[in-house]
């Protein structure tokens, strides 16, 4: 995952007003030992609601609590689950267990590599597709190598054309990000 704080964001002022709301009443640290805690607290809050965390929302966080953004940046940096830029609109798991790297996942990964420039956490340039690469199994192994889409479809036996067509057919449709802005 490329992470950096420079990324510009499109955070709407009324999703930071909320979370300037939320900080206010259920982030009040007492001293700065716990100032640690609540930071992860907040940081877990907003990945929560926006999907990610926003260099605007960190600001705000750090303001609030009276510490430096570096010391945030630096909390992201060392907890690999924040995500520091806006995820795709769609996501993808793809399946790199056993069975799916018996059935040739290795090739899906480097394809993800040579043709859409990305890897494990990497989202395409245009924004469309995030990819996660696990290692675990998901359960389907009959149909490896398989790859699971916005958290629902599965499309396996893959090669390499088919994954390429699976690909650009999830891409093809609109976002089926979750609205992480309601609370
Ligand atoms: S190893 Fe990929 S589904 Fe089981």
């Amino acid at each position: 995952m490329t992470r950096g704080m420079a990324h510009k964001s499109t955070v709407e002022q009324a999703d930071l007003d909320r979370l300037q709301a939320h900080l206010e009443e259920h982030f009040q640290p007492r001293d700065h030992e716990e100032a640690q805690e609540l930071i992860l607290g907040a940081l877990q809050h907003v990945q929560h609601e926006f999907g990610w965390v926003p260099l605007e929302a960190s600001q705000a966080i750090a303001d609030h609590l009276g510490v430096s953004v570096n010391r945030i940046y630096g909390l992201l940096t060392f907890y690999a689950d924040f995500r520091t830029e806006p995820p795709g609109e769609h996501f993808m798991l793809l399946c790199h267990g056993a069975a799916c790297f018996v059935g040739g996942s290795q090739k899906l990964i480097h394809e993800l590599r040579d043709n859409y420039g990305i890897g494990q956490g990497g989202t395409t340039a245009d924004g469309k597709l995030t990819v996660q690469i696990v290692n675990g199994c998901l359960g389907v192994c009959d149909l490896a190598p398989i790859v699971q889409f916005d958290h629902e479809k599965y499309v396996g036996n893959l090669d390499v054309d088919s994954f390429n067509a699976a690909i650009e057919e999830i891409t093809a449709n609109g976002s089926q990000r979750e609205d992480h802005g309601a609370d």
